[in-house]
């Protein structure tokens, strides 16, 4: 979701606000600005579409050392140049680029209007740069007028202010949008998101809601909301800058589901000594865990899948009741808990707005709390009792694939750990701590069967839905896999239990639909099966995923999974929905990594 860069130093400023910009790209954006000022005037160049064409439009005489930059994706009013952010003040002296979304915009907006400010843009961030004008022109002191500004927006921004008042400086706040800060040789810096910086620095600074930073130079200053100084915390973040690129992959997607070996390797490094489960940030919680009656598993979209393969095994390895609810429902469903409830947040990115809500509304009802994240010293990291993070590197595709099965590696993980809190011993941990040991390998020989899937793939070339099936923990594998058809290939996809297909779904059922069925079970597996023939028997042509003993002479396509315990036959299998919706939308000719649409971190709600 959009993004947003600055930079103030001694050489021109726009190489690092467009490279920064081509780096978050990857967030998802419908059109793209920037501002460079120098002391007499603001310089603003601002396009409906990708940076190439915001690139076309720029003139010479761009050495300005100071500018802020910004890709937007539409919330309030059309893609279009006029909504393109930064936008401008009259007078044109002050020039604001904000992500995230002020609720009372149309109050505020009123307000200004009244007293004869006009409007440009359907934009509710417009109203920032009006209401910094309003507060500059009653006193002119930029930090001052900013601190107003802030204090009076409703809902979450992350922004950057320049202006013709101070052309070296640049003003930055931040309330639950993200926002890091950096600083080198060559200036100073900011970004919505680390890897914008990478190329400059890896030494990076979070901005903390309600704070605010003055860029110069050579200097940053940090602010608490009131106007005391604050401490700086910076973080190293360990990623090189070719994380962050392609290397010879044609997509930063097929590059990434490559990755998942190294990546479920690492976040599994150190887990482990005989079978006792090493998670100190864990033991240091300290919790009453007797006292913890229930688990819930809250998170968005591909995370979400993964909290449903948690709460799955959860239960099976503690007998203790556990609930699954996506954070936009879980903020708004008045749920029951409380101090005896175990909270368990996932988030790739760590500062999905939903998340971030159901998370704090969980802390004010005294629940205990811990979040599996991707991204060091994302806010959800920060506010939650205990923090785990998946080693899956920067994941830079829209489409999650490494983060996906690094949180089902380090939510099995986790679920083991809690059952050994709790006392219970769990039937098997030797075999399966073996098993998990072995998973980059396992990943590593499934990514062997791309041709496979490329071949099955090419079945939906003049398909418009597709269907995919499984029941117990192959469910959220389906859920994910028809997810991950739909994001990138836009093939219409739904996933369903096998045995709920009789129930309504099989009406749907006809010559040539694709079904990819997920029997990797033993338990359930011949139910599956029987519940596949059914489509079998109305002309679906059915590419079946299943383990290496399941009889299956009558199937054409069937994919075996390499040989590992069943409660994690769901990571090997999520791989091989991701090769199948990535050649889908490679037959398509679709923008792989950027699908329409689509927001990599959704910070708005
Ligand atoms: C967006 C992304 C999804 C992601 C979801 C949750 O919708 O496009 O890929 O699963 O947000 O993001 P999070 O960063 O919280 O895991």
């Amino acid at each position: 979701m959009c993004g947003i860069t600055g930079f103030t130093g001694k050489q021109p400023a726009l190489p690092f606000l467009l490279q920064g910009l081509s780096k978050l790209e990857y967030r998802g954006y419908d059109s793209a600005g920037v501002t460079l000022v120098n002391s007499k005037k603001l310089r603003t160049w601002k396009t409906k579409g990708r940076l190439s064409e915001l690139e076309k439009v720029l003139s010479d005489d761009l050495d300005q050392s100071c500018g802020i930059g910004h890709t937007r994706w539409a919330t309030h009013g059309v893609p279009s140049n006029m909504n393109a952010h930064p936008h401008m003040n009259r007078g044109n002296t002050i020039s604001v680029v904000h992500n995230g979304i002020v609720e009372n915009y149309a109050a505020l907006k009123k307000e200004l209007l009244d007293e004869g400010y006009e409007f440009h843009s359907d934009t509710d961030s417009e109203v920032i740069v009006q209401l910094l004008d309003y507060y500059y022109r009653k006193k002119p002191v930029m930090k001052e007028a900013l601190m107003r500004t802030c204090r009076r927006l409703e809902g979450s921004y992350a922004l950057c202010v320049t202006s013709v008042y101070e052309p070296n400086t640049i003003y930055v706040a931040k309330k639950e949008s993200p926002m890091v800060l950096g600083q080198s040789a060559e200036g100073t810096f900011c970004a919505s998101d680390a890897p914008a910086m990478l190329e400059y620095t890896k030494e990076i600074m979070p901005l903390q809601d309600g704070q605010f930073a003055i860029l110069n130079k050579d200097s940053l200053e940090v602010f608490e909301a009131d106007g005391r100084p604050a401490e700086k915390k910076w973080i190293h973040f360990p990623y090189d800058v070719q994380a962050a690129q392609k290397g010879g992959y044609d997509s930063f997607m097929l590059k990434e589901i490559h990755e998942q070996p190294g990546a479920i390797r690492e976040t599994l490094r150190g887990r482990f000594r005989g079978t006792k489960v090493i998670l100190p940030q864990i033991d240091k919680l300290n919790a009453d865990w007797d006292s913890i009656r229930e688990t819930w598993f809250i998170a968005c979209g591909t995370a979400y899948h993964a909290c449903i393969y948690a709460s799955g095994l959860y239960q099976r390895y503690t007998g203790k009741p556990a609930f699954v609810m996506p954070a936009s429902e879980f903020r708004y469903c008045d749920p029951a808990v409380g101090p005896h409830t175990l909270c368990i947040f996932v988030s790739q990115s760590g500062e999905t707005a939903d998340t971030l809500a159901a998370l704090k509304l969980a802390r004010a009802k005294g629940c205990l709390t811990i979040a599996v994240v991707n991204v060091l010293g994302s806010s959800i990291a920060r506010q939650t009792d205990a923090v785990l993070y998946t080693a899956a590197g920067p994941e830079i595709a829209v489409a999650s694939t490494k983060a996906y099965t690094t949180q089902l590696v380090l939510l099995h993980v986790l679920v083991l750990k809690l059952a050994e809190l709790f006392g219970i011993k769990v039937k098997g941990i030797s075999a399966l701590i073996r098993d998990l040991k072995r998973l980059p390998d396992v990943i590593e020989e499934t990514l062997q069967k791309e041709p496979v899937m490329k071949k099955c793939a090419k079945m939906l070339k003049d398909q418009r839905d597709a269907y995919f099936i499984g029941r117990q923990l192959d469910y959220p594998t389906a859920l994910e896999g028809a997810l991950k058809l739909k994001e990138i290939s836009y093939v219409h996809a739904d996933a369903y239990y096998a045995g709920e297909l009789k129930h309504g779904p099989i009406a749907l059922i006809e010559k040539n639909t694709v079904v990819l069925a997920m029997a990797t079970q033993p338990e359930i597996a011949a139910k599956t099966i029987s519940n596949i023939k059914e489509t079998v028997a109305r002309g679906a042509r059915v590419i079946l995923v299943t383990d290496e003993e399941m009889s299956a002479e009558e199937f054409k396509y069937v994919i075996r999974l390499p040989e590992i315990c069943p409660s994690l036959r769901p990571v090997p299998a999520a791989v091989l929905t991701q090769l199948f919706a990535y050649y889908a939308a490679k037959e398509k000719g679709c923008d792989i990594d950027k699908p329409r649409n689509l927001a990599k971190s959704v910070t708005v709600e």
